[in-house]
């Protein structure tokens, strides 16, 4: 038995006649490890934080808590606490009594609360602050302020919906360490929500990438950033070169009109694929040198590194990551790795795909 903590069965969503929101997602969460819901605005992540914390309930299917079917029970009697966008604090109550509101409705007695909220408070880095009101803490502040009301409460699993969206970039850095650090000193299930993939990559133990209602692909950052299943999610995670092309036959797949070696394999003969290479696996040489001869478009100078679109022979663009220097209207060469090329195969379910993947790692 694993140790799944929260499972959907074949959950659909359905708000009046309308094309569904969630269609037949499954998945299983697993204790005290740090997820996110990835995804474009639109595509349902709001919609199962609300099924999980009990706002909503699902049209069909069934979600489980620890193991039992939690469909009906109300929000208020699930082990779930939720951080919002806003964090919806409450603006007339100091940072003690924002924390302190749960224990309170819950009864506890004072001694009890004044411990649990002190604690709360010490794990995000406020003591001190409980006489601050609402209104005289920075943006960072009240984010915390948020967290400690909902670990308070020692719940199972934290929901975080975009907590971060509301900071500034370096701000918002700080707090994705914070968060990652916290989830792991509490060992608390998080799952969190964004539609920014570089913050996926940063925090997660596992990503669900969404897209209109279905999970695409569930993996490591690594795995999904590796191995996309798909068009989509090579395009949603991290910046990617696809273009169609053909399977050969094992490790040698043809694309822009040449046949280069690959490490895939398991597909028919001549069967059309997409292929990904990133931008960062394409090193500029001379042209004699690459395996692409290209003429340099455009230039961005990125800080670490420049951002280059390069035009091939047959109009594609190939845009490249590199700490090289080249011109616009440079005739150059791209060489790179049998590795570096990523087949995708059209129209696979990740239950497909998985099998394909393991049958490389037997092989
Ligand atoms: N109460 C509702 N009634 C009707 N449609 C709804 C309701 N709540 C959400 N939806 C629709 O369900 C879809 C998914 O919404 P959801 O809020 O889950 O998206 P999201 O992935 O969180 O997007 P965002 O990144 O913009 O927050 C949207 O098309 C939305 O308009
Ligand atoms: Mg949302």
């Amino acid at each position: 038995m694993t140790e799944s903590i929260i499972c959907f069965n074949k959950v659909t969503k359905q708000f009046d006649d309308d094309e569904p929101v969630l269609k037949n997602v499954s998945f299983e969460i697993e204790k005290g490890k740090f997820y996110t819901l990835l995804g474009p605005s639109g595509c349902g992540k709001t919609t199962i934080l609300r099924l999980i914390a009990g706002f909503l309930e699902a049209t069909e299917g069934d979600i489980y808590l620890d193991g039992k079917k939690i469909n009906s029970v109300p929000a208020n009697k699930r082990p779930v606490n939720t951080v919002f966008q806003d964090y919806a604090l409450f603006p007339h109550l100091n940072v003690f009594e924002n924390v302190a509101f749960g224990l309170r409705i819950k009864k506890l007695n004072q001694k009890a609360i004044d411990e649990k909220v002190k604690e709360a408070l010490r794990f995000v880095n406020l003591s001190g602050y409980e006489k601050r009101e609402i209104s005289e803490m920075s943006g960072g502040q009240r984010q915390r302020v948020a967290i400690a009301r909902a670990i308070v409460n020692e719940p199972e699993v934290i929901l975080l919906d975009e907590p971060l969206s509301a900071l500034d970039l370096k701000l918002r850095t700080e707090m994705q360490y914070e968060l990652r650090d916290l989830q792991k000193r509490l060992g608390i299930t998080f799952i969190f929500v964004t539609h920014d993939q570089e913050e996926a990559l940063a925090m997660s133990d596992e990503i669900f990438v969404l897209n209109k209602g279905e999970i695409q692909q569930s993996g490591s950052p690594i795995d999904i950033y590796d191995e996309p299943i798909n068009r989509f999610v090579a395009d949603f995670i991290g910046e990617s070169n696809i273009v169609s092309g053909k399977m050969i036959q094992d490790f040698e797949v043809e694309f822009v009109n040449r046949r280069f070696e690959c490490v895939d394999q398991g597909f028919n003969e001549n069967e059309i694929v997409e292929v990904v290479i990133r931008p960062e696996d394409l090193e500029i040489t001379t042209a004699d040198k690459g395996k692409l001869q290209v003429e340099v478009d455009w230039v961005l100078f990125r800080g670490v590194h420049y951002e280059m679109g390069c035009i091939d022979i047959d109009g594609n663009e190939w845009l490249v990551h590199t700490t090289k220097k080249a011109k616009i209207g440079d005739k150059i060469g791209l060489a790179f790795d049998a590795e570096a090329i990523h087949v995708m195969r059209l129209g696979e379910t990740e239950e497909e795909f998985d099998k394909r993947l393991e049958s490389y790692e037997e092989a």
